[in-house]
């Protein structure tokens, strides 16, 4: 029992306990994340912040008897390391400022430098952490970055983006080859410094379908799960996908694993998508906020539906901020002591 169950459960082999993480454990429904993140100044001093994100990188693992950690950073270091201008305002997500896609750097070496704290991070966490638990690394799906990357933040529908890929196809395809080639350095550079698995989170997948899917999700993901050439287990999470549009990328790009949001359910894709892709879902982030027995019942069910397959247990998104951690706690509880 030193090996960590969840990385049997990614690897395909059916466990006798499901293993459990959640997106966003590491946050503000955290009093103790809301003094770290105090201390620190900004969010983005904590991720850059090598003790203090290590730190609050383990926070939820001592609450909670979660199987991983996830470590603490964003998915938009990567456009910050290329050179665009990020910054928090409080309460107003990310602001990219704008910037001439040319112009960014993929100089490899400058690149990694800027990055070299979340890799320091990765290699004091493995060895703080104990080893019956996995450590996640993660970066955005080039998608998701082009989008922030192109309105400068979370703008609803993301027109600039959708205008950009009509308007200059040529100018967005060499920024989506330019990330995807950032994407795969940045989780290369996070399994050498200890990762025991990487998560891709295309949160904006839903923004495209078919042909554009098929372009600019599933080749980018397969051009990256090949890359990783399966040293570690590769999570691929393409948030908002229609049904067809996810089995292909569930089974076309090579992913190991399936992130499954709670829009999609659970009992389709235990169906339809092929037992060797795990599926790793799909709680609704709003029921464990709630926290009553409508949690209870869609925790039982997502367990009775998938007790054939290898499977983890996740949220369909990231927890909400204000979120009792004693629903974690249960929730936690409730998914290890289940039985078929
Ligand atoms: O999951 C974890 O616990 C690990 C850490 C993590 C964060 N962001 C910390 C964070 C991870 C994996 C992310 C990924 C991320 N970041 C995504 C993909 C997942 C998703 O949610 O769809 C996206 C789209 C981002 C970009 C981002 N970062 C946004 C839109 C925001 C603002 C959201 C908000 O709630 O205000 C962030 C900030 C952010 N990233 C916070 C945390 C804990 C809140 C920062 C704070 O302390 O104020």
């Amino acid at each position: 029992m030193d090996k960590p169950i969840i990385i049997d459960a990614w690897q395909g082999k059916k466990t006798d306990v499901t293993p459990i993480w959640l997106m966003r454990q590491a946050g503000r429904y955290l009093p103790e994340y809301r003094e770290i993140r105090a201390q620190a100044g900004s969010f983005l001093d904590l991720c850059h912040n090598p003790d203090l994100a290590m730190e609050v990188t383990l926070q939820p693992l001592r609450r909670f008897d979660l199987d991983a950690a996830i470590i603490f950073s964003d998915i938009l270091v990567i456009p910050q390391a290329m050179g665009q201008n990020l910054s928090f305002a409080e309460g107003e997500g990310p602001k990219l400022a704008k910037v001439d896609f040319k112009t960014l750097k993929s100089d490899d070496d400058l690149f990694e430098l800027n990055l070299q704290g979340i890799y320091t991070v990765i290699e004091h966490t493995r060895a703080h952490l104990p080893i019956d638990k996995a450590l996640i690394g993660f970066a955005g799906g080039p998608f998701t970055l082009a989008c922030y990357m192109i309105d400068g933040g979370a703008v609803d529908g993301f027109p600039k983006t959708h205008a950009m890929m009509q308007d200059d196809a040529s100018g967005f395809a060499a920024l989506m080859e330019k990330l995807t080639y950032g994407v795969i350095r940045h989780l290369k550079a996070q399994i050498a410094a200890g990762c025991d698995a990487v998560q891709v989170f295309e949160s904006h997948a839903g923004q495209l379908a078919g042909v554009d899917f098929a372009t600019h999700i599933v080749r980018p993901m397969r051009a990256i799960a090949q890359a990783i050439g399966g040293e570690v287990p590769v999570i691929g999470f393409a948030r908002g996908a229609a049904q067809d549009d996810l089995l292909r990328y569930a089974v076309d790009t090579g992913i190991d694993v399936a992130g499954i949001d709670q829009h999609t359910d659970i009992a389709w894709a235990a169906d339809n998508i092929p037992p060797r892709v795990v599926l790793q879902g799909n709680l609704d982030p709003v029921l464990l906020r709630e926290g009553n027995e409508a949690m209870d019942r869609a925790i039982r069910r997502i367990l009775d539906v998938t007790k054939t397959r290898a499977f983890v247990f996740n949220l369909g998104h990231g927890v909400i901020k204000d979120t009792d951690p004693a629903h974690v706690a249960r929730l936690v509880e409730t998914v290890h002591e289940w039985r078929p």
